[in-house]
């Protein structure tokens, strides 16, 4: 498949890396198409791998990863362009974390809203998906073993596509919880702030949850 993978950033990477090892035609997107860290990484990556602007990089997804910095997630998204987007699955791995005011970052937005509904409501004829925002990028691609991830969307064919790819990362079809419409991106990001508390209690990012009934 074509996969966009939107941003440069360690999420971004890890992701893109994996797609491409996993047999896709990726490109990696970036506000400048001659971005020194989406060249650098399409150089090494191989043939399936490819470098540009956000929106070469939507234009060439048949899907797109949202792996942009959570408060400039809507600006990198307009710049990818409304109709590179239309249509297609947009898996949003973002999280709206706020620095500007220091450690630790609160939530951009939050309660009653969140940066899933933020850019469903914005691009509305994208088929927005929110996943794997719960874990570092690491563990994204390279599952704990008995732990859960989650999905949610309003769109269920949208889902299934997610899913699969989910499950060639290496996610059993068990461990990923369906937490129904894209509002359930409020709880998936929110539970932020409990997350960057772990980190620091655990020492380490690579860590997740486990559900037990
Ligand atoms: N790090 C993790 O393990 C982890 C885990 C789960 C979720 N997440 C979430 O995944 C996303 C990516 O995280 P990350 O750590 O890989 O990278 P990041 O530093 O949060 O984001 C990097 C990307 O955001 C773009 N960006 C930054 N400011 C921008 C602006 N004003 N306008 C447009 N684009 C802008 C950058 O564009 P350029 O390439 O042009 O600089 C870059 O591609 C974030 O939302 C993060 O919260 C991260």
């Amino acid at each position: 498949m074509r996969i966009g993978v939107l941003g440069t950033g360690m999420v971004g990477q890890t992701i893109a890396t994996k797609l491409v090892e996993l047999g896709h035609e990726v490109t990696m997107g970036a506000r400048s198409a001659g971005s020194e860290k989406a060249v650098g990484w399409a150089a090494g990556a191989g043939d399936a791998a490819s470098a540009g602007s956000f929106a070469d990089a939507t234009a060439h997804g048949e899907l797109v990863f949202n792996c942009t910095a959570g408060t400039a997630s809507i600006e990198a998204l307009r710049a990818a362009g409304d109709e590179e987007l239309r249509g297609k699955v947009l898996v949003d791995v973002a999280n709206p974390l706020d620095f500007s005011r220091g450690m630790p970052p609160t939530l951009s937005v939050c309660n009653d809203d969140s940066l899933g509904e933020l850019i469903q409501s914005t691009f509305p004829d994208t088929r927005v998906v929110k996943a794997l925002n719960t874990v570092n990028a690491a563990v994204m691609v390279n599952p704990i073993e008995g732990t859960n991830v989650f999905v949610c969307d309003d769109d269920d064919a949208a889902k299934d596509e997610v899913k699969a790819l989910l499950h060639d990362f290496g996610w059993p079809a068990d461990s990923v919880l369906d937490l129904g419409g894209i509002d359930g991106a409020r709880g998936m990001e929110m539970y932020l702030p409990l997350w960057l508390r772990m980190m620091g209690a655990l020492g380490t990012p690579s860590f997740n949850i486990a559900i037990v009934r």
